[in-house]
C-alpha cells in the first residue's frame, strides 16, 4: 500500500502542479492568480472538493500523445461560500493556455450536470486561449456541450462567470448565456474576433483592452456587470451576489435575521429638490428605504439613466429597479429598457420580489432610438414585468410620463401594489409641452400667447400634476408620506410574501428579441 499511496501523491503533486513553474511564473508576472490560487480564495477554506483532477487528453494529433499534464487545463470540482454548496470550474492558463479541449469540455459538462441535478450555483473562472487548436472540430462540439447546458441551465440554477484572462471567439458565449459576469481591469479581454482580424477585416487598429476590456464592456457594450480593479476585487463581487440568490430557482430568496426598529425614515420628506426639473441620485433615495448600505448595484457604469441591483429589506433579498434623473433626466432608452429587463427577468426566476422606484419624463426621442429599435427594446421592459410573477412593488416618487408610466411597473400590467408620494406626477406628459399641444389655437390666437400658455400649463398642471386622479381610479393604491416608505413597503412585501400566480399554458412567451 505505501508504493501505492506513493503513486498516488506524487500523481496529486504532478496535478496540483499544473503546466509546471515557469509558466505558473509567467502568469504571475501578468499579474494573474493561478486556477487553483483563484479557488483558495473563491471557496470556503477546506472546502474544494477536486473531480477528474487526473483526466487528461485523448488528441494524438501534432505530437499531442507526448504532452499530457493530469487535469487538462481546468480544475473542476464543488465547495461552499459561506457554507452553500457551488461548483465550479477554473480554467488553468498554464496549461496549453487553458484552452478548451474534448476532455476539459467534458469535466466543464460533468460539473454543471451535477449543479443542476443537485440544485446548486456554477462559478466559471475563465482564462482561456480558445478552442484547443490542436484538436479543431472535437474542441467546437466540446464548447457547444458546455452552451446547450448553460441554456438549459438558464433559470434553475444561478451561473455566474469570472473572466480573468483571455476569453475571445465562441469560448464569450458561455459566459454571454450565464447571469452575471465579472471582468478584471487590464487583465482580462473578451471577444468574438481579436484586434489582428479587426484590422484586416475593417482596417481599424485597436487594442485588445480597447476592444474588450472590463471597461469597454462595462461602460459601452453591457456585457459585462461587473468591472473589477483586480481578481481579488472580482471575487469578492461574486462573492456578494451570491448573498442575495437562491441555490436555485425552487428555493425563497436568502434572508437574514432583522431586528425591527424605528422604520420612519424623516429625511426622505425634503430629499426631492424644489423644482421639477432638477435633478437628483436616486441612489440617496434607495439607501434611505433599505437595509443599511445593503445596495448593491448592477451594471453600474452602464445605461446609468436606469439604476438596478440588490439590496435588503428587513433582512429580505430584493431586486430594485429605480430611473435616475441624475443621468439624462432619468428618461428611457434602448441601452436602459434592455439593461433592467435583463434584471427583472433575474429577479424573477429566481424568486426575487422586485422594488421599482419611478421617476421618468418618458422614452428619448431621435433618430438614433428609432432607427435602432427603441419599439422592441422598450417592449423588452414591458414585456419582462409583465410576465414576472414575484412580489412587485412601485413607488412613483415623481415623474411617471406618458407610455414609460405604463412601462415602469403599473398596475395595470400585473404590479401587486403602486404607492405614489405626494409630488407625483401622472400623466400623459409634462404640463408645458401638454398645455402647449392641446391648447394650439388659443395660445396662438391670444393677445399675449406666453401669458396664454402659462395659464393653460397651470390648468394642466392643477389638473394632472399630482397622484390624486390616478389614485381615484385605484391605479394607486395609496398616496404616502415619504417617510412612511420604508414601512409600507416592509408591510407590503410581507404581505405578498405567499404570492401565487397561475399563467396561462405555454411552452414559453416570445419576448421581442
Ligand atoms: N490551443 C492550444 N494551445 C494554446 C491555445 C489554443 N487555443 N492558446 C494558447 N495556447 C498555448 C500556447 O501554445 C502556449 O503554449 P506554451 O506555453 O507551450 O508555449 C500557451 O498556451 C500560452 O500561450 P501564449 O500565446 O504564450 O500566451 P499569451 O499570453 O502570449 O497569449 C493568447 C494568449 C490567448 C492571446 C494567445 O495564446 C492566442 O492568440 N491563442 C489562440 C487564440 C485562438 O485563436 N483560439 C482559437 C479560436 S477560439
Amino acid at each position: 500500500m505505501n508504493k501505492k499511496l506513493d503513486l498516488l501523491n506524487n500523481k496529486k503533486a504532478e496535478a496540483l502542479n499544473g503546466g509546471g513553474p515557469e509558466r505558473i511564473a509567467a502568469q504571475h508576472k501578468k499579474g494573474k492568480l493561478t486556477a487553483r490560487e483563484r479557488l483558495h480564495f473563491l471557496l470556503d477554506e477546506n472546502s474544494f472538493e477536486e473531480i477528474g483532477m487526473m483526466v487528461t487528453h485523448r488528441s494524438t494529433d501534432f505530437g499531442m500523445d507526448k504532452e499530457q499534464y493530469l487535469g487538462d487545463g481546468v480544475v473542476t470540482g464543488y465547495g461552499t461560500i459561506n457554507n452553500r454548496l457551488v461548483y465550479v470550474y477554473a480554467q488553468d492558463f498554464t496549461v496549453f493556455g487553458g484552452s478548451l479541449s474534448e476532455t476539459h469540455a467534458e469535466k466543464i459538462c460533468r460539473i454543471m450536470d451535477l449543479a443542476m441535478q443537485n440544485g446548486a450555483p456554477v462559478i466559471g473562472l475563465n482564462d482561456s486561449g480558445g478552442a484547443r487548436i490542436q484538436e479543431g472540430v472535437v474542441s467546437l462540439g466540446g464548447y457547444a456541450d458546455i452552451f446547450y447546458r448553460n441554456t438549459l441551465a438558464s433559470g434553475v440554477i444561478p451561473q455566474l462567470s469570472a473572466i480573468m484572462g483571455p476569453c475571445a471567439g465562441g469560448a464569450v458565449y458561455s459566459p454571454a448565456i450565464t447571469d452575471f459576469i465579472f471582468m478584471v481591469e487590464n487583465t482580462s479581454y473578451m471577444f468574438v474576433t481579436g484586434p489582428n482580424v479587426v484590422k484586416t477585416v475593417t482596417h481599424e487598429e485597436v487594442s485588445s483592452e480597447e476592444l474588450g476590456g472590463a471597461q469597454t464592456h462595462a461602460t459601452k457594450s453591457g456585457v459585462t456587470h461587473f468591472a473589477c480593479a483586480n481578481e481579488i476585487e472580482a471575487i469578492q463581487h461574486l462573492k456578494k451576489v451570491l448573498s442575495y440568490i437562491p441555490q436555485n430557482c425552487e428555493e425563497p430568496a436568502p434572508s437574514l435575521n432583522y431586528q425591527a426598529g424605528n422604520e420612519r425614515r424623516e429625511k426622505l420628506n425634503t430629499i426631492l429638490p424644489e423644482n421639477i426639473q432638477q435633478p437628483y441620485d436616486v441612489r440617496t433615495i434607495i439607501d434611505e428605504v433599505i437595509d443599511e448600505q445593503s445596495f448593491m448595484e448592477v451594471h453600474k457604469d452602464y445605461a446609468e439613466n436606469i439604476v438596478v441591483g440588490f439590496a435588503r429589506l428587513a433582512g429580505k433579498s430584493i431586486g430594485i429597479i429605480a430611473n435616475q434623473p441624475a443621468f439624462l433626466a432619468g428618461v428611457l432608452d434602448i441601452n436602459s429598457s434592455k439593461k433592467a429587463a435583463r434584471f427583472v427577468r433575474f429577479c424573477d426566476c429566481f424568486n426575487i420580489p422586485l422594488l421599482v422606484f419611478e421617476d421618468v419624463p418618458g422614452f428619448l426621442p431621435g433618430t438614433d432610438q428609432e432607427w435602432n429599435a427603441i419599439i422592441t427594446n422598450g417592449a423588452k421592459l414591458l414585456f419582462a414585468f409583465s410576465e414576472a410573477t414575484v412580489p412587485r412593488i412601485t413607488v412613483i416618487l415623481r415623474k411617471a410620463y406618458g407610455g414609460a408610466y405604463d412601462v415602469m411597473n403599473s398596475k395595470h400590467i400585473a404590479a401587486d401594489m403602486n404607492f405614489a408620494w405626494p409630488s407625483a406626477e401622472i400623466a400623459v406628459m409634462g404640463a408645458k409641452g401638454a398645455a402647449e399641444i392641446i391648447f394650439k389655437k388659443e395660445i396662438s390666437t391670444a393677445e399675449n400667447p406666453q401669458e396664454k400658455w402659462l395659464e393653460k400649463e397651470k390648468e394642466y398642471s392643477d389638473l394632472f400634476a399630482n397622484p390624486y386622479r390616478a389614485a381615484e381610479r385605484g391605479f394607486i393604491d395609496e398616496v404616502i408620506e415619504p417617510a412612511e416608505t420604508r414601512i409600507k413597503l416592509i408591510k407590503s412585501f410581507k404581505m405578498l410574501e405567499n404570492k401565487v400566480v397561475q399563467k396561462p399554458r405555454k411552452k414559453h412567451g416570445n419576448i421581442p428579441l
